[in-house]
């Protein structure tokens, strides 16, 4: 199998896979958000196709230092990262708006058997498919249209190859701690016995530096999160006021976490699928946590969710980290 993935047409990305989360699952998980004591939308639906590109922008902001430090990383280390891994892996890709950084970890592996980008986003799948085909020739691309938080299987085309996930940007840290930690067992459910994972895990610092990451001076991440309630208008008809809500991004220290929020310019009121919901001047809907871990901190996690920590890499001003992991089958005590 292996050496018909490297026969196959090189350029040429496969078929996508699966079905994106449907306009139902929005809906539910809105009117459900919107109904509780703090309201919230789940961080996930920050990401349709208008979304993505936004979070895209994000990534070149001068504020926003996670996407060229982990580059950075990636680039200074891949020789490293390659030595610690076996040859003939096949990279699976979680959430693949990772392109530049898939660059940067190919230069140091040694032919990888295949290579398989999964997100939500068919807009960003299509593009990282074919951006990794053409810039990659010989290696072959198996996208999958899935919504990777919820359990998965791949499509058999390599079932020899031992797998390396590559879980970029810190998108671990959109999940609380207890769900990143029943999300990394799955992980290695995924990756299989002998499986890795490579991880860019966001650091805690210096709350300005996190909060001014998160609230760049641009606008292009207040644009983001705005456009979950232009989202909303367009997909279940809601009629939100985008003029009346505004971006607030704040670092909760107790929770290591950077929380993002709408705030309600006014009192005011809106309809959603049917439903009505009152909104009180100052009140919030919560639309993303991006918790921060120690590198010994993330390690822990890693353990109790049944990884062996291999390798550690962080840049000079401690910004961020990443992880390179190996599956060790039985989760350790916690
Ligand atoms: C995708 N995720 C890791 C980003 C983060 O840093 O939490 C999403 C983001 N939200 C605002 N800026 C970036």
């Amino acid at each position: 199998m292996r050496d018909r993935a490297r026969d196959a047409d090189s350029t040429a990305p496969g078929e996508i896979v699966g079905l994106g989360p449907g306009e139902r699952e929005l809906r539910d998980a809105v009117l459900a958000g919107l109904s509780t004591a703090q309201k919230q939308i789940p961080c996930k639906f920050l990401y349709d196709d208008r979304g993505a590109e936004l979070f895209e922008a994000i990534c070149d902001v001068d504020e926003y230092y996670p996407t060229r430090t982990e580059i950075g990383l990636l680039a200074r280390h891949c020789d490293e990262i390659a030595a610690a891994l076996e040859p003939g892996l096949a990279i699976v890709d979680l959430g693949s708006g990772s392109a530049r950084k898939l660059d940067e970890l190919l230069a140091g592996l040694c032919r990888p058997a295949a290579y398989a980008p999964i997100d939500i986003c068919r807009e960003s799948l299509r593009a990282a498919a074919h951006r990794a085909a053409s810039r990659h020739p010989g290696l072959h691309v198996v996208p999958v249209c899935a919504d990777y938080t919820e359990p998965l299987e791949l499509p058999d085309v390599f079932p020899e190859a031992p797998r390396l996930l590559f879980f970029p940007g810190s998108t671990i840290g959109n999940f609380r701690p207890g769900e990143a930690r029943r999300f990394l067992s799955r992980l290695g459910e995924l990756a299989g016995p002998r499986g890795a994972l490579l991880i860019g895990v966001d650091t805690t610092k210096d709350p300005q530096i996190l909060e001014a990451a998160y609230d760049d001076r641009k606008g292009v991440t207040a644009a983001f999160n705005l456009n979950v309630l232009a989202r909303l208008n367009r997909e279940l008809g809601a009629d939100f006021d985008l003029g009346a809500f505004s971006h607030r991004a704040v670092y909760n220290a107790a929770r290591a976490c950077v929380e993002m929020h709408l705030v309600s310019k006014r009192a005011q009121r809106a309809r959603v699928a049917g439903a009505s919901f009152s909104f009180r001047e100052g009140e919030t809907i919560h639309t993303e946590n991006s918790f921060k871990y120690a590198p010994r901190h993330f390690a822990r996690l890693a353990r109790a969710a049944g990884w062996a920590p291999a390798r550690c890499f962080i840049d000079d001003q401690g910004l961020f980290s990443v992880h390179l992991l190996r599956f060790a089958e039985r989760a350790a005590p916690s």
